[in-house]
């Protein structure tokens, strides 16, 4: 009897560095979970701009992923889905367990049917009654988080959120909010709306007047889409405000300032990078939240796996608002 052909799965690959059409849908073998790892079927993941970063990295970004191509052949980090099998010695999950949380660094690959992740991963239970769309929430929550632990923002801060209507801005509106402080959030004219829903004690459309004549002052700006100066922002920092941006800049401008404030141990100028070993609780606490109803990523758009190059074509071009997700398992129970 000849042997049966070892189980396959759909994953999109990466084949190369680049554009979207280098995401392709292929069926690689179904991995196998060895001891003290879990074998997850994903029902939804998410595209967001940490892989359009991995797909596409600058050169240090080479330096770490791979100098001609990627090294890891499958992307995505936000998983939510169903333990299918564990492996020998596994004690923190069950086969059936609903879980959502985060691939560890250099383990990511939720952009696939199954995936495989030490049981030691960032994960939690989907609280009852949430949709695993619903809870593929973490990769924007979780710089955000990182930025406002950062600023130790409390009820007594006041903090301008800049492009609010991202997955970073839109949860730091939701967090910093959750501790007390006064939230302005700044977005544009499409976006008013869902700033409001997102609980901001102020909205401001940065194409309006109200936001060129700005002149509150704020012990907090974080600048959550990296488009503009800290020199824009400076006047209306409070003496000892301090400003966080959520990239380098188009040029890298942010760069010198970084050091500058790193150096003089003033950190004025700061970026959200989550501490390392910090992100199973950063899942606890997310999870907390959406048990709680006091969490919820905006869902853009939704893509079925095949579409995958589309759903990074649209996050490419920066427009999203909150997260886009990737409908797996094609269900959402
Ligand atoms: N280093 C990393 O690993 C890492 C990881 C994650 C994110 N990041 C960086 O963090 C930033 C935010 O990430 P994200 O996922 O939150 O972004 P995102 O969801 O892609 O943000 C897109 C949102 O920003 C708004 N926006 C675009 N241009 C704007 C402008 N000039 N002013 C105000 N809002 C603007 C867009 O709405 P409108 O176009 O309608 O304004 C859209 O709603 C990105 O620059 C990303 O590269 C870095």
């Amino acid at each position: 009897m000849a042997a049966a052909d070892p189980p396959t799965m759909r994953a999109a690959v990466v084949t190369r560095y680049g554009p979207p059409e280098a995401v392709q849908v292929r069926q690689v073998p179904k991995p196998v979970p060895a001891a003290g790892e879990l074998l997850i079927r994903v029902h939804a993941a998410t595209v967001n701009r940490t892989d359009c970063g991995e797909l596409n990295p600058r050169v240090f970004g080479r330096l770490v992923f791979g100098l001609r191509r990627p090294r890891r052949t499958t992307f995505g980090f936000d998983v939510a889905g169903v333990v299918e099998a564990v492996g020998a010695g596994v004690t923190a999950f069950r086969p059936g367990d609903r879980v959502f949380g985060m691939c560890p660094y250099r383990r990511n690959g939720a952009q696939a049917d199954y995936v495989v992740v030490p049981e030691t991963a960032p994960l939690a239970l989907i609280p009852a009654g949430l949709g695993f769309a619903q809870a593929v929430v973490c990769e924007g929550a979780y710089y955000a988080n990182s930025g406002l632990q950062q600023f130790d923002v409390g009820p007594a801060h006041s903090i301008l959120v800049y492009g609010a209507s991202g997955a970073i801005g839109s949860a730091a509106v939701q967090l910093a909010k959750a501790r007390g402080a006064h939230v302005t959030a700044v977005v544009a004219t499409r976006h008013l709306d869902l700033a409001r829903s997102l609980g901001a004690d102020r909205v401001i459309d940065y194409t309006a007047d109200e936001f060129r004549r700005l002149d509150a002052r704020f012990d907090f700006v974080f600048e959550a889409v990296g488009k503009t100066s800290y020199f824009r922002w400076r006047r209306l920092l409070k003496p000892g405000g301090r400003f966080m941006a959520t990239d380098i800049g188009p040029w890298g401008h942010y760069l010198p300032l970084l050091l500058a404030s790193a150096l003089t141990k003033t950190h004025r100028v700061t970026v959200p990078l989550p501490r390392r070993g910090s992100a199973p609780a950063f899942v606890a606490f997310m999870r907390a939240r959406l048990a709680a109803s006091q969490f919820h990523a905006p869902i853009d758009r939704t893509y079925p796996l095949e579409a995958i190059a589309d759903a990074y074509r649209y996050v490419m071009s920066g427009q999203k608002a909150g997260i886009v997700v990737i409908d797996v398992a094609g269900s959402d129970g």
